[in-house]
């Protein structure tokens, strides 16, 4: 009954964390912490409480499938204060869609732009290892094959488009490209999103780059997809950027982002929404404007990451692993065996922390970038993360 295509699916990395530790007991009489999900902690401004209670009568609407022109125009002029576009260059009407958060867009990327044949071929969809799991989904789904580009220490943690074979890259459908990269924080230069913008043209793709940590940085702003589609003459086909609240504004359950980019893309993905997409209830749609609109919020909210990470630096900076990321809200520590560490974490500490092994698959050697790191995120407040780090450097 059930299509066999999705077991594969199984492989869900908190699925995985779930049965490694199931018999695990932690023996400690410490409260557990959770540092396994990338969830903000934080509260979000009180912008969006107050915004979405004013909307409170239009609960009673159905939605329109691209949002409303006001979210748009809000998206719009925050996309071009924070990379400083022409205006031009952003019709909001056809380049912006505003979506319940990046996850569903993602998925729903795979079906919207894989065909069955590429060049009479079976398509490929292109992706980092390790890497956000959706991914990996939206391509299963799409009946694509599957292709990974390593991210490792060796290669800066950034995938080598030049590694490439040309014959994959003619049967390449969709590339993901998530910069800040989770888990591991790396920022792609700009030059880098030039590169995959030009082979997304030269061959044919989709290249979607996944942005939704772009707010949350250490010490510079990453640059983003749209500024390089500027300076390579202002056009935005064969590219989409992703962006998120969940993290700009520790507003997870809000259910609120936009993809913006190629005009004919957009315009099928709002047919796909039309048919089967969830699209934003108007007045979560209201309180999306006025928190894009609100620039107050962020920095405090990127300082308590940066706290965060400070403290990272102090409790386990003397770890042989320990990096300080450039951006995202993770640790990606080096610690020899992911899963044998996270269990002595959740046994010894009560601190659930996920094997990156689980975040990334096997490359043509057999080798799993991800096998020899946790993934720590570091999403409470700076009291709670002071505790669960010393608990860590305890154990480590
Ligand atoms: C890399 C990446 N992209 C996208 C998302 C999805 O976020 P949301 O659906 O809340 O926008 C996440 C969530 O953690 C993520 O880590």
């Amino acid at each position: 009954m059930l299509n066999p295509r999705f077991d594969a699916l199984r492989d869900h990395p908190f699925r995985r964390l779930n049965e490694l530790v199931a018999d695990i007991v932690p023996r400690t009489n410490e409260a557990p912490i959770l540092l396994s999900v990338g969830e903000p902690q934080g509260q979000p401004p009180a912008l969006l409480a107050e915004t979405l209670a004013k909307n409170a009568h239009l609960w009673n609407r159905y939605p329109p499938a691209n949002g409303t022109p006001e979210l748009r125009q809000a998206i719009k002029a925050w996309l071009i204060r924070r990379y400083g576009l022409p205006d031009a260059m952003i019709d909001a009407d056809k380049h912006i869609v505003p979506v319940p958060g990046t996850r569903e867009p993602l998925f729903m990327l795979g079906q919207t732009v894989v065909p069955e044949r590429k060049n009479g071929q079976v398509p490929v969809v292109l992706m980092p290892s390790p890497l956000y799991h959706i991914y990996i989904g939206a391509a299963i789904s799409s009946h694509a094959e599957l292709v990974f580009l390593p991210a490792t220490r060796a290669n800066g943690f950034l995938p080598d488009l030049d590694a490439v074979d040309p014959a994959v890259l003619a049967r390449t459908a969709l590339m993901y490209v998530c910069s800040p990269a989770n888990p591991q924080g790396t920022i792609a230069p700009l030059d880098y999103l030039k590169k995959a913008i030009k082979l997304a043209r030269q061959y044919g793709f989709l290249v979607a780059v996944d942005e939704c940590y772009c707010e949350i940085y250490d010490k510079h702003a990453p640059p983003g997809a749209l500024e390089a589609c500027r300076d390579l003459g202002g056009g935005l086909d064969h590219v989409v950027v992703l962006h998120s609240l969940s993290k700009r504004s520790s507003a997870p359950g809000l259910r609120s982002g936009f993809i913006a980019g190629d005009a004919e893309l957009m315009a099928r993905y709002f047919l796909m929404v039309s048919y089967g997409g969830v699209p934003l209830p108007l007045p979560i749609a209201a309180a999306s404007a006025a928190l894009w609109n609100d620039e107050s919020h962020v920095p405090p909210t990127r300082a308590v990451y940066r706290a965060n990470f400070d403290l990272a630096e102090k409790h386990l900076g003397k770890c042989p692993g320990f990096f300080r990321p450039e951006a995202g809200m993770f640790l990606w520590l080096d610690v020899g065996d992911g899963p044998a560490t996270a269990k002595r974490l959740w046994a010894e500490a009560g601190i659930k922390t996920l094997p990156g092994a689980y975040m990334a698959r096997a490359d043509a050697n057999g080798v799993n970038p991800g096998g020899p790191y946790l993934r720590v995120a570091l999403v409470y407040d700076s009291a709670t993360t002071d505790m669960a780090l010393q608990r860590m450097a305890r154990v480590l």
